[in-house]
């Protein structure tokens, strides 16, 4: 069991580095990437995969748990909803949601694009928060 729950962590910090990655390439620039949407994703699931280990081979912290997951949560329907805006964006405005300079200034000057940019920064700023608990809030194992 100790070789398949660090398995599943190595895809549990490759789903978080997603994110991160992400955001550094793209949502920096007020735009989301797949990188981001399914990172968001998979923290979830390989989330929940090391709490169902956990929860066979020790008695895991329950509070820590609920807050990652609360938080994940909150990243995940971000990414979502950050996603659906900036495809409807990509309908109705398509010069808005391209990469390189002329896309981001242009994204700068408008609102419709920054109701996706800040849910991009949302989304980074709380995984940087879990990331944070995961290692910080020690008493869990
Ligand atoms: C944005 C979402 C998340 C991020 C950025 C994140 C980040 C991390 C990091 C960096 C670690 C490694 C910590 C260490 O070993 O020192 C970790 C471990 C862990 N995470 Fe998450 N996590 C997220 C979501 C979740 C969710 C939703 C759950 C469960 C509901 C969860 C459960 C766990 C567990 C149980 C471990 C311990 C694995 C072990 O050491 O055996 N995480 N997480």
């Amino acid at each position: 069991m100790g070789v398949i729950n660090e398995i599943v962590v190595v895809f549990h910090l490759l789903s978080m580095a997603a994110i991160v990655g992400g955001w550094l390439a793209a949502g920096r620039q007020g735009r989301i990437v797949p990188s981001m949407v399914w990172g968001g994703r998979l923290t979830v699931v390989t989330g929940l995969i090391l709490v169902a280990i956990a929860e066979m081979i020790k008695t895991p912290n329950h509070m820590k748990i609920g807050v990652k997951f609360g938080i994940a949560l909150a990243v995940l329907g971000l990414g979502e909803i950050a996603n659906s805006r900036q495809r409807k964006l990509a309908i109705e405005q398509p010069a808005l949601v391209g990469g390189g300079a002329p896309a981001a200034a242009a994204r700068a000057a408008s609102p419709a694009a920054a109701g996706v940019g800040s849910l991009v920064d949302a989304m980074f700023w709380l995984t940087v928060l879990n990331v944070a608990i995961a290692a910080l809030w020690r008493s869990y194992s």
